[in-house]
């Protein structure tokens, strides 16, 4: 679907930030401008495939820890499009009621499209910087119940949005409509110190010509995101570190990439 929109060769200037990772991924969501420019990142930044790998395991491991401590029912915001393997949130965990959100109309046709059919997932086009537009949408309300803790996913979206007051009031939004007993799970771009490579110039410069421009984080402000919440251990840390799995990365930079963590919204009390 994405490729009749783009046919080949018709230049970079309409790759998008949803092809560019689907692209990385392996996935089949992504137009000829996205692969150029997955060709032109890889070129001065080798390990960014295994970065969105490392990412997208860290966004399934996430849900699968919210699962076990008895959430059902999944908020993901930036959702991306149908993932390859090892498969989208409600593939991961079957029973869940699972809410898709993301700005691109054409990540959310194609969403539609491949898992239509489902009662138990929606696919919703949303700007998560408007979170009463996420939360009053009638597919959210048909699916999440308000009052019964939700895990919400920021996985790899926020370093989209340009001012840290726009991406702070957003995250903020969100946390304060989630009930107690609720999760937090976000994944963000950041810049080591000890691992900052020069910024491949072409890349950056083409980059910015898509729909949506990257600000990378300092930990400080990831840690902000999860402000009043329980972080659960270790804490904010590099994906892979995150309760890891068995795909851990041997590639510093790579894991390096993007900090990530999960915060818990205590219960209330009387
Ligand atoms: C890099 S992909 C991440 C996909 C998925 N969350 C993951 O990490 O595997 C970022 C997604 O966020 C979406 N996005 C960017 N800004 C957004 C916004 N303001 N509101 C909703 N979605 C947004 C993009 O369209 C894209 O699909």
């Amino acid at each position: 679907m994405f490729e009749a929109q783009q046919p080949e060769g018709t230049g970079p200037g309409r790759s998008s930030s949803a092809g560019f990772y689907d692209s990385l991924l392996g996935g089949s969501h992504h137009t000829a401008a996205d692969r150029q420019l997955v060709e032109i990142a890889l070129r001065g930044t080798p390990h960014l495939r295994e970065w969105a790998r490392q990412n997208r395991a860290f966004a399934l491991r996430a849900a699968q820890y919210c699962w076990a401590q008895g959430i059902r029912q999944f908020l993901d915001l930036g959702a991306g499009a149908p993932a390859p393997e090892p498969g989208a949130l409600h593939e991961v965990l079957p029973s869940a009621r699972v809410v898709y959100v993301d700005s691109d109309p054409h990540v959310v046709s194609a969403l539609r499209e491949t898992y239509a059919g489902q009662e138990s997932l929606a696919c919703v086009e949303a700007d998560v910087l408007d979170p009463a537009s996420v939360l009053t949408d009638p597919d959210t309300r048909r699916l999440i119940d308000a009052s019964e803790p939700v895990a919400v996913l920021m996985i790899a979206v926020l370093h989209f949005v340009e001012r840290d007051e726009d991406a702070s009031r957003c995250v903020a939004g969100f946390r304060e409509w989630m009930a107690p007993g609720s999760y937090l799970a976000l994944s963000h771009g950041t810049i080591d110190p000890d691992t900052v490579v020069p910024p491949d110039r072409q890349f950056m410069a083409r980059y910015a010509a898509t729909a949506t421009s990257l600000t990378p984080r300092s930990r400080e402000t990831i840690v902000e995101f999860f402000a009043g919440l329980e972080l659960v251990a270790p804490g904010v840390v590099y994906p892979p570190d995150w309760h890891p799995g068995s795909d851990d990365s041997p590639n510093a930079r790579a894991r390096r990439g993007s900090l990530a963590g999960v915060g818990r919204k205590r219960a209330a009390t009387t």
